[in-house]
């Protein structure tokens, strides 16, 4: 039997064609050498960019391919003036390691409140925001909450308010199992991973900026691929712009491959289909009140975190990853802001993709269950 993996928040599985097109890349480059594998497959490495650019609603060169969110995330705002006087509005969601950073460059952040049923404060918002405020970055759907965030509307408020503003989108969680469109959004930044809701490889990732950020911004790292010496001058190639030299095609055809099965799928019919399996999972344990979810019914996603009285987070994991069943614990570093406001240690994960089966959502139940009368009878 293998493993069942409803760690998808974490790294879903690989569609089968992605892997083979990484392997096939892998012999072409054995065949041709790695720098002349990239000339002649050119034109198919370059669909990556029209793949996710028909994902999520841009133009191609508004996206640089990267290595994952972290960093697509540190290229954009260690490339950004923010003046002593400025500030940074972030969320109770916000993702631990973005707080680090905020926290490490010293940058003046202003928290907007969560409220219980996962919606963001409105009034905590307009209260916040100010003439100062250079970013607004919110984070769709977070690692530790599968609550999905109402960006547009968010980011509609802010720009509606103070039009100047960069809104910046952590959309890690969100991408591949949600609709994510930029226009509709209204965000002029946004990240993404390759290895979770998109089931693409690990190490990869990406950034989009539309132009008018792009056209600012002077990127932290460049090299001759984005950049050239003119004169004394050095001139930015804005196009893909955190894009260095070296890079993996490999991972880079894997990735399209996956957002080309998204495309074709369509991103409506796997989100519908990722909830449903949340729901019905929630409502196969709606009688058990031993079990405490962590997530509004009517913001659901994939994601979903929950307690049970007695058991301790370490101990349902190992119990379940014994009868094979991959999930996670989700501690204070993935958000500190919210695990400081729930006040917990953890919390287990369970996140369920479209390619989980009910009758492995069944057996998911039923082990869950079997734990529960266990710990009743000792
Ligand atoms: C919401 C969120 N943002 C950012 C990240 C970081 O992504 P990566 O590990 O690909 O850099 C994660 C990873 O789990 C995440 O869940």
């Amino acid at each position: 039997m293998k493993y069942i993996n409803f760690n998808n928040a974490g790294s879903s599985k690989p569609l089968n064609v992605v892997n083979k097109e990484i392997n096939s890349f892998l012999e072409i480059e054995k065949n041709y050498g790695g720098y002349y594998a990239v000339l002649k497959y050119k034109e198919k490495i370059n669909c990556f960019y029209k793949n996710l650019s028909k994902l999520i609603n841009c133009k191609n060169k508004e996206i640089s391919f990267l290595t994952s969110t972290t960093l697509a995330w540190n290229l954009f705002f260690n490339s950004l003036k923010i003046d002593k006087n400025q500030n940074i509005l972030i969320f109770e969601n916000e993702y631990g390691s973005n707080l680090i950073y905020y926290k490490n460059k010293r940058h003046n952040i202003k928290i907007v409140n969560i409220k219980k049923n996962g919606k963001v404060c409105f009034e905590d918002l307009k209260k916040k925001i100010n003439k100062n405020t250079k970013v607004v970055s919110l984070c769709h759907v977070a690692s530790q909450c599968g609550n999905r965030i109402e960006a547009e509307k968010i980011f509609n408020y802010v720009k509606e308010l103070f039009p100047e503003v960069i809104c910046v989108l952590d959309a890690c969680q969100s991408i591949g199992q949600i609709e994510v469109d930029v226009k509709k959004i209204n965000c002029d930044v946004l990240v993404g991973s390759g290895r979770k809701y998109l089931r693409g490889p690990r190490g990869t990732g990406f950034i989009y900026m539309n132009d008018k950020i792009r056209k600012k911004i002077n990127p932290m790292i460049l090299d001759m691929k984005n950049a050239e010496i003119i004169g004394d001058k050095i001139k930015i190639n804005k196009s893909n712009i955190f894009e260095n030299f070296e890079f993996s095609p490999s991972l880079q055809l894997g990735f399209s491959k996956a957002i080309e099965k998204v495309n074709k799928y369509g991103i409506n019919k796997i989100e519908q289909n990722i909830i449903s399996k949340s729901k019905y999972f929630r409502k196969k344990l709606e009688n058990f009140n031993q079990i405490t979810f962590f997530e509004n019914i009517d913001t659901l996603t994939g994601i979903n975190t929950l307690r049970i009285k007695g058991i301790n987070s370490v101990q349902i994991y190992t119990y379940l990853l014994s009868k094979k069943i991959l999930c996670s614990i989700t501690r204070p570093s993935s958000s500190l802001l919210y695990f400081q406001k729930i006040k917990v240690k953890d919390l287990l994960r369970i996140s369920f993709h479209q390619y989980n089966s009910y009758d492995d959502i069944n057996y998911l139940v039923k082990c869950l269950i079997d734990l529960i009368k266990k710990k009743a009878i000792i």
